[in-house]
């Protein structure tokens, strides 16, 4: 993402503690345990660590079947390729994060569903990935950034998740949070970001089909680059409202505020519908690069799938900030 770093609660990277004497401050604080009051806390931190390299107890569960009704225009992205050029600012900002990404835990991993329904639960991935049916999906991906991805994604629709959570008939938005760690994740220290990532969608969007929560891809578990163990797929939108390693569904009434939006609101809306008519304030969202073939090619409306979500905004235009 391209941000420009200057609201006023943001402070200077000078300011900053920088890392090695926040993690001196930190020994200095824990300074009066004894070494044996510190020993339980890392025999779990082992235990978590020993099932961090279990192979993925769904693997069992791939490659699923193929939807067919959502068709490419294009090749899928190798998955090299898509694999060594990912956003992911938990894990840096720059494209290049997948070695940094692998620092990520993902299991134990506790999915929290809650807010405005019939009663909040928290489910292990695992079983909640196996009350499921998964599916795969081959879906284009369009960045904000002005790039594209073709992807083969596995997991099931952002749907059936709301009928599992049972939702109250006030809530209007579903709310998504990302983990929030900055021991393991290096980018939740840079504290000018307002972490967690969070990202939101209306209910008629999520409810709509093509709304897909992706538990693997390009036939197997996700990778951690590409925001394992679950990340949300809404391919008619810019790729920033697409938020990895989810941890928590939340029913509001309010519109949730994404965390790009609380940084820079001009540039990264709530809806952020693909429109190559509307341009970022900085650039034209007119074409796009197709990432891996150097092609250039026109961006399509809510790109090119108008046909299953274009009614969820009918008499909105005008009164809402429909584009990114
Ligand atoms: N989710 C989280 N938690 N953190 C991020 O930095 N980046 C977003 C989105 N989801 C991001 C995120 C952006 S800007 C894009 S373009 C896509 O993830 C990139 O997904 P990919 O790396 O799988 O292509």
């Amino acid at each position: 993402m391209n941000v420009i770093r200057r609201r006023g609660w943001e402070i200077p990277d000078r300011l900053a503690t920088p890392e090695h004497l926040f993690f001196n401050r930190r020994a200095l604080l824990a300074g009066g345990a004894s070494a044996l009051a510190m020993a339980p806390g890392m025999a779990a931190a082992q235990r978590v660590s020993d099932l961090a390299k279990m192979p993925d107890p769904t693997a069992d569960l791939y490659p699923a079947k193929r939807n067919e009704t959502y068709k490419l225009d294009r090749p899928i992205t190798d998955e090299k390729i898509n694999a060594n050029y990912n956003n992911f600012y938990e894990f840096g900002s720059s494209k290049d994060v997948v070695d940094a990404a692998q620092a990520l835990r993902i299991r134990p991993w506790t999915v929290k569903i809650d807010g405005l329904v019939e009663k909040p639960i928290e489910i292990g991935i695992d079983e909640l990935i196996r009350k499921m049916t998964l599916e795969e999906r081959t879906y284009r991906m369009r960045c904000v950034e002005a790039w594209s991805m073709a992807i083969a994604w596995t997991g099931f629709p952002v749907a059936k998740l709301v009928d599992f959570a049972r939702p109250l008939g006030s809530a209007k938005y579903l709310r998504m949070e990302t983990f929030m760690d900055p021991k393991m994740a290096p980018g939740q220290r840079q504290r000018w970001y307002p972490w967690p990532y969070i990202e939101g969608l209306s209910m008629a969007e999520a409810t709509n089909d093509l709304a897909f929560l992706a538990t693997g891809a390009y036939g197997h578990p996700m990778l951690k680059q590409h925001g394992a163990p679950l990340r949300l797929a809404v391919p008619w939108k810019y790729g920033f409202k697409s938020i990895k390693s989810i941890v928590r569904f939340t029913f509001t009434e309010e519109r949730p505020k994404g965390m790009w939006e609380s940084l820079q609101a001009a540039e990264y809306g709530f809806w952020a519908n693909v429109n190559p008519a509307v341009a970022h304030p900085r650039w034209s969202q007119a074409t796009e690069e197709v990432i891996g073939t150097g092609e250039r090619r026109p961006t399509l409306l809510f790109n090119g799938y108008g046909e299953y979500v274009a009614d969820i905004y009918k008499g909105m235009e005008g009164s809402e900030r429909l584009w990114a």
